[in-house]
């Protein structure tokens, strides 16, 4: 969503602000600001609508000066991504600067007094209420970080945010409620302030990841923290592993590409110190959970958004097949304004790449509240939802910038092998089951490294599909899973109109959209339901669709009826979904490209969705 950047030091501000604007652009993007306080504490602040080079063309000749600042990238929640609407919003006097993320709920409310007060308003933001009320409620010879504090208690809703100010200058206050916000503890007093360590990583590797309702106030001599409710905390300092190179596009084009081809690496990663061959077993370090608890575990409902809820469906059939526990999957949306019911010894799981996903979150805590224990499947390290969880998982898949998440889903579906092995290695499955998997997990980086070298391939199939104006996906028992993501990754990055549908419910109603004009990708390897898609892939020939087919082996009952047979090599029936989802993370990219999208930000989206 928005991104956030604050820096105080001893260098110029501005050169570094848009650095860090730069690296976070992939959160949101749609206008963009950046205000900065000179040495004799005048502020000066630019906003442009539009990328993030329209500001850097706009400052390109006269940079503003000072060593303190904060920016913002926006996508957009209140009022359309006009200059008026780009952040850093001003009090009526110039003289405080406020960044923010998130949503104000009662910003109605507020601005109806404040209106009555002679507040002017220049925006549709729900922003620009909190910087007049922080105007407004600033205690007569009080600090901004009181009156910053005086504004946040009267504030319903998420928010991270970063304010400046020339009546205390030289300062930060940044603030969080629901939306993710970290310091970057830098040498020689340079302090940040970032919503991603991605903000921060060009001038320091040591973090302070906030909790909600903290403030920090950054000052040329010291960071301190206090929370809202409770008075002085100290928050740890963490060291961020991945460096500036795991967030650059090394020779790529875009990151969408670069992270496709990371995936024999990050499936590695996923699975490095996790593999007990000997056991047939998979050793889960951040399950602390004792074994005879465990053991108490009945039911399993799985809570995520987007990819991450497509991981989670794919978590429902493994987690059934191999451990032998009753699954349901919710999209966290719709879970944390339900009456869930939630029994004893049901573990709840959010599945989250960023670990900062606003609806994931909230049904996180709606689970909590009501005694569930809860585990994380999470990429980011020191995210909300990491921290908030019992126990969990990192994916340990570095950074993923691009927008259409690819990595993180395919570590996700072995985080949940491993998982999956893990608990049902305790339950019913025999060594000699966890052997074969173990095997297979240990084969899986180097076949998607052959399904990589079919990247030329898969491009001149993109052309031929890269008119079309729907696309169907196809697939069955694990394979369906798959047919959702490639559906999303197509309709994403290329504005194609996809469906994803289990392949013998298209019979139900989808099968009046076949005609020679349709594209049906059908998700075919050999696995045990391999006869019946090939009966459905029938039934689409007979209605002259045109087939595209991903099988695992020379498919002699395709041969000759199907337009295009994309071949992955084969393994165990859990871990083709790995197999067969690359070529369609290629298919959306190429597809995209020849459409002249833009595909590491495509329209209307934005990387960590943290509103609800
Ligand atoms: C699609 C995509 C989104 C995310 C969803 C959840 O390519 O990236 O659908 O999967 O917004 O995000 P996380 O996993 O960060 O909770």
């Amino acid at each position: 969503m928005c991104g956030i950047v604050g820096y105080l030091g001893h260098r110029e501000a501005a050169p570094i602000l848009l650095e860090g604007l730069r690296r976070l652009e992939y959160r949101g993007y749609d206008s963009a600001g950046i205000s900065v306080m000179d040495d004799a504490a005048t502020l000066t602040t630019v906003r442009r609508a539009g990328k993030l080079a329209e500001l850097e063309n706009a400052i390109a000749d006269s940079m503003p000066s000072g060593r303190v600042g904060i920016a913002h990238t926006r996508w957009a929640t209140h009022g359309p991504p006009t200059e008026a609407n780009a952040h850093p919003h001003t009090s009526r006097d110039g003289d405080i600067t406020l960044i923010h993320n998130g949503i104000i709920e009662n910003a109605a409310v507020i601005k109806k007094r404040l209106v009555e007060l002679g507040y002017p308003f220049r925006s549709d933001t729900d922003t620009e209420v909190v910087v007049h009320l922080i105007d407004h409620l600033w205690p007569e010879g009080g600090a901004l970080e009181d009156a910053v504090a005086a504004a946040l208690a009267q504030v319903e809703g998420a928010y991270g945010i970063v304010a400046m100010s020339s009546r205390d200058p030289f300062k930060l206050v940044a603030s969080r409620n629901g939306s993710p916000l970290l310091l970057g503890i830098g040498a020689d007093g340079e302090l940040m302030a970032g919503s991603d360590v991605a903000a921060v990583v060009g001038v320091t590797r040591d973090v302070v990841y906030l909790d909600d309702g903290d403030v920090a106030v950054l000052d040329r001599t010291a960071y301190r923290t206090f929370h809202l409710e409770r008075g002085s905390v100290r928050r740890k300092v963490h060291q961020v592993t991945w460096d500036l190179a795991a967030i650059e596009k090394s020779g790529y084009e875009h990151f969408m590409l670069k992270e496709i081809h990371e995936q024999p690496q990050s499936l590695r990663d996923v699975m490095r110190g996790r593999l007990l061959p000997e056991e047939g077993m998979s050793r889960l370090g951040g399950i602390t959970l004792s074994d005879a608890d465990l053991a108490k575990v009945e039911r399993i409902t799985i809570t995520a958004c987007g990819t991450s809820w497509h991981a989670g469906l794919l978590g429902e059939y493994l987690l059934e097949e191999l451990a032998r526990i009753p699954v349901d999957v919710q999209y966290a949306s719709e879970f944390r304004y339900k009456n869930p019911v939630i029994e004893d010894n049901t573990l709840v799981l959010a599945i989250s790449q960023s670990g900062e996903t606003a609806d994931t979150l909230a049904a996180l805590r709606e689970a909590k509240r009501r005694g569930a224990l809860t585990m994380g499947i999470v990429n980011v390290v020191g995210s909300t939802i990491a921290r908030e969880t019992d126990f969990g998982m990192h994916l340990h898949a570095g950074p993923e910038i691009g927008v259409a998440s690819t990595k993180a889903f395919t570590s996700q579906i072995v985080a949940l092998v491993l998982f999956s092995l893990y608990m049902g290695r305790r339950r019913d499955m025999s060594v000699l089951e966890g052997r074969e998997m173990v095997e297979a997990l240990q084969r899986l980086p180097d076949q998607v490294e052959e399904i990589l070298q079919q990247t030329d391939d898969l491009r001149t199939l993109a052309e031929e599909f890269a008119d079309a104006r729907n696309f169907l996906y196809l697939g069955r028992g694990y394979q369906f899973p798959v047919a959702l993501e490639g559906a999303l990754k197509l309709k994403e990055v290329s504005y194609i109109h996809a469906e994803g549908y289990p392949a013998a419910e298209m019979k139900h109603g989808p099968i009046a959209l076949i005609d020679e004009e349709m594209p049906v990708v059908f998700l075919a390897p050999r696995d045990p339901v391999y006869a019946k898609v090939v009966s459905n892939i029938e039934e689409v020939k007979a209605r002259s669709g045109r087939v595209i087919a991903v099988v695992s082996d020379d498919a002699p009952e395709l041969q000759g009826k199907v337009d295009h047979l994309i071949r992955v090599p084969q393994t165990v029936p859990a871990l083709l979904p790995v197999l067969t989802t690359i070529p369609l993370q290629l298919l959306a990219y190429h597809a995209a490209i020849l459409r002249g999208c833009d595909v590491d930000q495509p329209r209307n989206l934005a990387k960590s969705v943290t509103v609800e």
